[in-house]
């Protein structure tokens, strides 16, 4: 086998991991890489790119690995094709990949395999965090919730409430590596995808016309092909400014929007990711019938 290192993929390369990527999904469930690291792969916004494959080249890829920054960290993606599984292409890339990048890293395995989690073991490798998915079925009820005193949730205005929702956001996730960073043009380049609904973004506001939490919400289209035939509902951004947590927002946000996603024709069911430590959040998720449904690994250096 053979591993070619460089910084980025090139466009032909860049094709035949779509298609990696598609067979994996179909065989595994779940989508191979975390969204904003393969955006920036498929932007050449990445500087290491590994490409694995048998002695003789010329073939498709076997394996890949890449790694980029993702939100305040540096992050890698490890995927070795469903059919080249159990030959040695997720050790080789995984050792070409560490002796790669010296300083932090968090490697993800997406879904727990246990491919993965040997490989980590034998690299001494610690679980340093899990990205849990939940999900509940739409129709589950959705509990008589109230606004806390003073509040009301109206929803997102494109063109006036952007800038309200950049610093309630930076507020409510300043601890979190990826979320609290969200910028601007972020926003508005959501607002510009085809699955931006305003009606489906919850704004709760204070007396003084503040934003005090936010629900944002989200409708994935349905991938006939992918194990995703039915569109699904996903709670995208759920945060509530630090003074006005512990109040019953959190609850009362997510609540409005379980009701208008389950209003969604086609819809359901109703997806989150949750970091596995977020006790607060997951306490209002699981009040509320959400169950794990799967979880993403990002492993580290012992330090
Ligand atoms: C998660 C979040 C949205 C919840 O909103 P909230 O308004 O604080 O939630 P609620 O008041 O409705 O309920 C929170 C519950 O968690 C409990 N809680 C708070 N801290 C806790 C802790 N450390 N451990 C266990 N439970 C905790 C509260 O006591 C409350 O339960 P109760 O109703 O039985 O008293 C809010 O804390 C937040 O914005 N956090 C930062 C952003 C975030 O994590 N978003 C979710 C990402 S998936």
């Amino acid at each position: 086998m053979r591993i070619l290192r460089d910084t980025t993929f090139n466009d032909t390369v860049l094709d035949e991991l779509r298609a990696l990527a598609e067979r994996a999904e179909a065989t595994d469930g779940h989508a191979p890489f975390s969204d904003d690291l393969w955006q920036h792969a498929l932007a050449g916004r990445i500087d290491v790119a590994l490409v694995a494959g048998p002695d003789s080249g010329g073939a498709a890829p076997k394996g890949v690995a890449f790694a980029g920054s993702q939100g305040t960290r540096r992050a890698a993606e490890l995927l070795v094709d469903p059919e080249a599984r159990g030959q040695g292409y997720g050790a080789a890339l995984l050792t070409e990949l560490l002796s790669s990048v010296d300083d932090e890293l968090w490697i993800w395995s997406h879904g727990d395999h246990p491919a993965a989690r040997a490989l980590a073991a034998r690299h001494d490798l610690v679980r340093a965090r899990e990205l849990l998915q939940l999900r509940r079925p739409a129709s589950a009820p959705v509990p008589e919730t109230i606004a806390p005193e003073g509040i009301t949730v109206r929803t997102f205005v494109p063109g006036q409430d952007e800038a309200a929702w950049v610093s309630a956001n930076a507020a409510a996730f300043s601890w979190h590596p990826e979320q609290g960073s969200r910028t601007l043009a972020d926003i508005r380049a959501a607002e510009a995808e085809p699955w931006f609904d305003p009606e489906g973004f919850f704004i709760a506001v204070d007396p003084a016309g503040d934003v005090a939490g936010f629900h944002w919400t989200k409708c994935h289209p349905p991938a006939p092909d992918l194990p995703e035939a039915r569109p699904v509902g996903e709670v995208y951004v759920l945060g509530v400014i630090p003074r006005a947590q512990g109040s019953g927002l959190g609850a009362h946000l997510t609540a409005l929007g379980l009701a208008h996603l389950a209003s969604v024709p086609g819809v359901d069911e109703i997806m989150l990711y949750v970091e596995g430590d977020n006790a607060p959040a997951l306490k209002v998720y699981e009040r509320l019938g959400f169950r794990r449904h799967s979880v993403d690994v990002a492993y580290r250096r012992r330090a």
